[in-house]
């Protein structure tokens, strides 16, 4: 059964937030890099392209329904972070910002009975808590770490090891 309009629209928003979270993300690692920050930038490299992921999962979901999918202009991003914990506290809001989107188009698809795109959204709302947990995670061992230079470098160091994995594909393959 073809997508209806109105959730078509809705996913199609969702494929831009998702963009713009990529963007967000890959701004920041720019920073930490410039930082020379370089674990720190690593993870928000790889959160960056994992968004870019979930974009792509509501993309094919639009065209795998019959829908249309449009691609307007992606917002630009702040640049100028001055610090880790900024950048991390931002991500946390970011992200439940985003959970609040899911579950959006999750009570859009219940109105509308379309039990195909819950289903493809169920997904979502489980990779949201896990969203919220790693950026409030990391945000709070920030503040602990303080002004604490060894801290911050030990953290570098945890957030570096961080490499990636589609977990939209069912065995990590290669995207269409
Ligand atoms: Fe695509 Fe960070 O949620």
């Amino acid at each position: 059964m073809r997508i209806s309009r109105k959730m078509e629209e809705a996913i199609n928003r969702q494929v831009n937030a998702e963009l713009y979270s990529a963007y967000l993300y890959l701004g920041m690692s720019a920073c930490c890099t410039e930082m020379n920050l370089k674990g720190i930038a690593n993870w928000l490299y790889v959160q960056a392209q994992e968004e870019m992921t979930h974009a792509m999962k509501f993309y094919r979901f639009i065209l795998e329904r019959g829908g249309h999918a449009r691609l307007p202009a992606i917002e630009g991003v702040r640049d100028d972070w001055k610090t880790p914990l900024e950048m991390f506290d931002a991500a946390f809001n970011h992200e439940q910002r985003v959970t609040l989107m899911i579950n959006n188009l999750v009570d859009i698809a219940v109105a509308e009975r379309d039990h195909a795109t819950a289903s493809m959204l169920n997904w979502f709302v489980d990779e949201q808590v896990e969203e919220e947990a790693n950026s409030s995670e990391i945000a709070v061992k920030l503040k602990l770490i303080g002004e604490s230079k060894e801290g911050l470098f030990m953290l570098d160091k945890d957030l570096a090891v961080r490499v990636f994995v589609d977990s939209t594909q069912p065995a990590g393959g290669a995207q269409p």
